[in-house]
């Protein structure tokens, strides 16, 4: 009775018939190339909420971190449903904002934060990073296992494979990646890259998400260039060896891996499954690229004028049976032709997508 009742009540839904047909056609290059692939919206937050990053249980709720106004968790559940739940877990006081989230052992998962205003810029000395427990079910208000005082602004964060304590924290400014021991509560830095810049109260954001594949730790790199014959903005994403505690490996340099036209390069996942394809959100171009090994791309969501993925910050497939080919994408909305939204959640289905 209470089963039939709660379908009932979540009128489930075929993700093949609810979803918007692609709207552009499909053409094969290496270069710029278009795949937009269909979705739907997940969730969709009030004008001045900006979802960070997102993380996947392994019962597949989602988690989002907000980055304004303040720093809150929320929970999406019922993904399987036309309008899912979404649940404010907490908010932390101590902090204005939440960044990167990732997972340190089943259910339990770390959060970095620190104070950020879009008119004071960087909060120095508020970084720090959180553990939040969902294995004993809800959990209360989250542990504090570190400050990070010399940081400037955290941004992605990642678990160290194989020593899943180890948690990587990249800092936007100082373009350096912190390292912290979620048992010891110790600090220390994993990586500086060049330059090595002091932290300031300017906001000019380098390293953003960061990843560790295939014994590389893979980041994108925000700050874009002007192409040298086009003059079109483009930004890269890199990779450096490391450790098996996660630091760069000796003597190991960063490499550019991957150039995209796009003026700005946020967080990114990999995927669906096993698949070597790399996802990543493009923020305020307001897109979601997908580039292949051999270093062809397409942009399979958004466009710069669409609020589809407006400020598209991160991504992560589902966990389940029915959703592992469901990319989820998080964003903090914009600004288009006067209208504003609010961050949202986006799913995106990638079973189409063929390189
Ligand atoms: C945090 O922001 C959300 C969204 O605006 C709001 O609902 C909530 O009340 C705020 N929480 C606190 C403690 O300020
Ligand atoms: C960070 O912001 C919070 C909330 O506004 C404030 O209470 C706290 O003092 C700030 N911390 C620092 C180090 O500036
Ligand atoms: C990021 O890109 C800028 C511009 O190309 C470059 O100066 C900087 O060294 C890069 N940062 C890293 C960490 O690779
Ligand atoms: C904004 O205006 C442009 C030009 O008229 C249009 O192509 C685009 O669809 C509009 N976008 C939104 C979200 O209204």
């Amino acid at each position: 009775m209470i089963s039939s009742l709660i379908i009932i009540a979540c009128e489930l839904l075929t993700l093949a018939v609810s979803l918007t047909a692609p709207s552009a056609s499909i053409r094969q290059s290496r270069r710029l190339d278009t795949h937009l692939l269909p979705n739907r919206v997940i969730a969709q937050f009030p004008a001045g909420i900006w979802i960070e990053n997102i993380a996947v249980r392994s019962n597949g709720n989602l988690l989002l971190t907000s980055f304004l106004p303040n720093a809150t968790l929320y929970e999406v559940s019922d993904l399987d449903c036309q309008t899912p739940t979404v649940t404010r877990l907490f908010t932390v006081d101590a902090i204005t904002s939440f960044f990167g989230i990732t997972e340190t052992s089943e259910d339990v998962f770390a959060v970095a934060g620190g104070n950020f205003s879009q008119s004071a810029g960087i909060g120095k000395g508020s970084s720090c990073l959180w553990s939040v427990d969902f294995t004993y079910g809800q959990p209360s208000y989250p542990e504090l296992i570190a400050t990070l005082p010399d940081a400037a602004l955290l941004n992605g964060a990642t678990t160290v494979p194989q020593k899943n304590h180890l948690v990587l924290v990249a800092d936007s400014i100082l373009n350096a990646i912190w390292r912290v021991d979620m048992k010891q509560g110790r600090v220390d830095k994993a990586a500086q890259f060049l330059p090595e810049r002091e932290s300031s109260s300017a906001v000019n954001i380098g390293i953003n998400g960061i990843h560790i594949h295939d014994g590389y730790l893979w980041f994108t790199n925000d700050t874009a260039t002007a192409n040298p014959v086009t003059g079109a903005l483009e930004t890269s994403m890199y990779r450096i060896k490391v450790d098996d505690n996660g630091g760069a490996a000796n003597g190991a340099s960063a490499e550019k891996v991957l150039t995209l036209p796009s003026g700005a390069i946020d967080d990114f996942t990999y995927g669906p499954g096993e698949r070597n394809v790399k996802w990543i959100a493009a923020n305020k171009e307001n897109k979601v690229f997908a580039a292949t090994p051999d270093g062809k791309y397409a942009v399979i969501a958004g466009a710069s004028n669409s609020f589809e993925v407006a400020t598209a910050t991160a991504c992560k497939f589902g966990r389940t049976r029915a959703d592992s080919y469901i990319l989820y994408v998080s964003t903090g909305g914009g600004t288009i032709n006067g209208t504003t939204e609010g961050g949202k959640v986006q799913a995106i289905d990638t079973t189409g997508f063929r390189v």
